[in-house]
């Protein structure tokens, strides 16, 4: 079934320059972007996107590295895009990571992990929406 996930290339990979082997491994595995834009997020902006991590004791840290430069955002669909995605990210710590995952080739540590991609069709349409209103995604 086609559906739409949101990634976010982090300010980390887009610092390393490693924009483009991501969009391309995204490309390589069926996940068409739909919508894109490099952007950097305010600090308040980083907050309401994570807010379901409000309680974490990491929420401030990974709220400022969010900001701290240009990220790029992106509305990838294909099918089954929420898990192929995740498949592709590999755990959130890149160190425990599946060899050829995106985490494991870019990613540094468990806060400076490169990629950010949405885990359940509920959380992939409240990001969707939180960076791109319906006009900007493309069919
Ligand atoms: P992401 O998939 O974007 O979702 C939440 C983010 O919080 C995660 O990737 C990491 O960047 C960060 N994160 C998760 N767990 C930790 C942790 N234990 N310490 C620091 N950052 C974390």
């Amino acid at each position: 079934m086609s559906e739409r996930t949101l990634a976010i290339i982090k300010p980390d990979a887009v610092k390393k320059n490693a924009v483009g082997d991501i969009i391309n491994r995204y490309e390589q595995a069926g996940l068409k972007p739909v919508a894109m834009k490099l952007m950097q997020m305010s600090k308040p902006v980083a907050e309401g996107f994570y807010a379901v991590h409000k309680a974490r004791p990491f929420f401030d840290s990974l709220c400022t590295f969010m900001s701290s430069g240009p990220a790029v955002v992106i509305v990838l669909q294909g099918d089954n895009a929420i898990k192929k995605n995740r498949e592709l990210m590999g755990a959130t710590d890149p160190a425990k990571a599946d060899a050829n995952t995106i985490r494991k080739a870019h990613g540094a540590n468990i806060e400076f992990n490169a990629v950010h991609g949405s885990d359940s069709p509920e959380t992939a349409a409240f990001e969707t929406a939180y960076f791109f209103p319906g006009m900007e995604i493309f069919s």
